[in-house]
């Protein structure tokens, strides 16, 4: 695409992307502290989810005549600050509605179809999904220890 992609919309993206970035680091640090099996597949399972984010963010901005930024966001340090795993769960699960928000304000920039339209609201559905859904599950799971 010979097109340039808008100036605020690469730096919405650039910023999700870093964010997602940081959560991978966030949840493979978590991932080694947690000891329940069942909360260990559910953090996972996002960890995933954050890479799938993070790699197909950079794709959008590249093919979209965007320049993908290679930093990482401050979160995983403000995670990894905590002192107990609960915390650090809260906190993960804040940055899901950060992360949701920030998915609504790239989409405000974005065209109104197309393929960054599109993309941005599966991800903010997926986030708020995340939200929602992870929250009943750590509690969940980390009464049933
Ligand atoms: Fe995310």
């Amino acid at each position: 695409m010979d097109q340039r992609l808008d100036q605020r919309l690469n730096d919405a993206l650039n910023l999700l992307l870093e964010a997602e970035r940081a959560g991978v680091i966030a949840l493979d640090k978590l991932i080694a502290e947690v000891e329940q099996d069942e909360l260990r597949n559910f953090l996972r399972g996002s960890r995933d989810m954050e890479q799938r984010n993070a790699e197909e963010l950079e794709a959008l901005i590249r093919d979209n005549g965007g320049a993908p930024s290679s930093k990482t966001g401050p979160f995983a340090d403000k995670v990894a600050a905590l002192g107990t795993i609960r915390e650090r769960l809260a906190l993960m699960s804040h940055g899901q509605e950060w992360a949701a928000r920030k998915t609504e304000v790239a989409l405000a920039l974005a065209p109104e179809s197309g393929a960054i339209h599109d993309y941005l609201t599966a991800m903010a559905n997926r986030h708020r999904a995340e939200v929602e859904w992870g929250r009943a599950e750590v509690i969940r799971l980390m009464n049933a220890s």
